[in-house]
């Protein structure tokens, strides 16, 4: 596997300082990634739902300093400065690094904020590290025109070259993050039916997509908004001789292989089965681990016997999706939007911690606030 496209041709620090604002949403996966190699590659290949409403804004802020010993930087979450986000900062600069040469020479600030609340059980690590790898690569790409505009022979950034680097430096802070840069479905992992894709970046899917699935609706359940009980790092080790590991690989494999037929047709009942079916299994595999656990709350279980019963009872094609957490993600076409809102509220809110919810639509990505 090459990454080298993604270690620049030398160039100067020449200046000063600047600031980059973007935003980036967070994603849901229909197929999951669940186990990781080195240098978080996955061991399946995924698909996930870019989300719209649910992401992050980062502003990065960068001044030269004098020395270029150690990285320097201040996290703010809400203008507060947060000295316990630094450690996982600094282990995504120490990756990243060799393809960012620029990293040692700045002094930078971080200054970020959530759409969603920081303690809601939404992941703001894929949000949050896609924001930030999309304000770096604004830095090289300013670093690189600065260059050219001193010599002829170095060529500009293309937007996809752009694109496809943050992916892969997105993946280095937290691999999901990769398929939040843009929309409307992401692959990321490598497919033999899936020209492009790869496992060190996510890739737009390149199919055929049925008007069935345009503006898919995703209500995010909050029904536990506490601290995850095992991140998901230890969750992805513990497919590390897991007995049913490479099983689970195929499976995701196929399901991939699958969904393209699915996408294309729009053919919903086979999706609400692959997409539920990867869910539960993500669940089971947590459970089956050694040590096992279990994410899902009662409610989480009483939420899905509600969405089982109410599809029987009136053919609505909505469905659940789960990440590793005990949160539920309700998903229909938007059709069904009126319906299955009413549903929700009569029927799924008492379920919810407080009563909170988050309804979202899918999205197109990373977007550029400011320079
Ligand atoms: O990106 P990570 O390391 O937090 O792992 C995410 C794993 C799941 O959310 C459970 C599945 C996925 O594909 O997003």
């Amino acid at each position: 596997m090459k990454d080298e496209p993604f270690t620049p041709q030398a160039y100067t620090s020449s200046i000063e300082s600047g600031s980059f604002t973007w935003s980036s949403p967070s994603n849901i996966a229909l197929v999951k990634y669940w186990g990781k190699k080195e240098q978080q590659i996955p061991q399946n290949p995924s698909v996930s739902f870019t989300l719209d409403h649910c992401k992050t804004t980062t502003t990065l802020s960068f001044s030269k300093k004098e020395d270029q010993d150690a990285f320097s930087f201040d996290v703010f979450l809400d203008g507060d400065k947060k000295d316990d986000f630094k450690p996982k900062i600094e282990t995504f600069f120490k990756r990243i690094e060799a393809y960012l040469p620029f990293l040692r020479n700045y002094h930078f600030k971080i200054g970020t904020s959530n759409t969603f609340p920081h303690s809601s059980g939404i992941a703001s690590s894929a949000s949050g590290m896609s924001a930030l790898a999309m304000c770096l690569m604004s830095v090289e790409k300013l670093l690189m025109e600065s260059d050219t505009a001193l010599s002829t022979d170095k060529s500009i950034m293309s937007d996809d070259f752009f694109i496809q680097k943050a992916s892969f430096l997105a993946r280095l802070g937290s691999g999901s993050a990769c398929r939040s840069l843009e929309g409307d479905l992401v692959v990321w992992g490598k497919h033999n039916e899936i020209d492009g894709s790869s496992d060190l970046f996510g890739i737009k899917y390149p199919f055929e997509v049925h008007k069935n699935f345009k503006n898919y609706q995703d209500t995010i359940l909050l029904v536990d908004k506490g601290e995850k009980q095992v991140s998901s790092t230890v969750g992805h080790n513990l497919m590390h001789g897991h007995p049913f590991a490479q099983e689970r690989f195929k499976q995701a494999h196929k399901n991939l292989s699958s969904l393209i037929r699915v996408f294309k047709e729009g053919d919903l009942d086979t999706f609400i089965e692959i997409v539920e079916s990867e869910a539960l299994t993500l669940h089971a595999m947590m459970m089956a681990s050694m040590p096992y656990f279990i994410l899902m709350k009662p409610n989480t279980l009483e939420i899905i016997n509600k969405i089982w019963a109410f599809r029987q009872a009136t053919n609505s094609k909505v469905c659940f999706t789960l990440d590793a957490g005990a949160n539920v993600h309700v998903l229909y076409p938007e059709n069904e939007l009126d319906k299955v809102c009413e549903f929700i509220k009569n029927e799924l809110v008492a379920y919810c911690q407080n009563g909170h919810y988050i309804c979202d639509v899918i999205g197109f990505g990373a977007k550029l606030i400011n320079n």
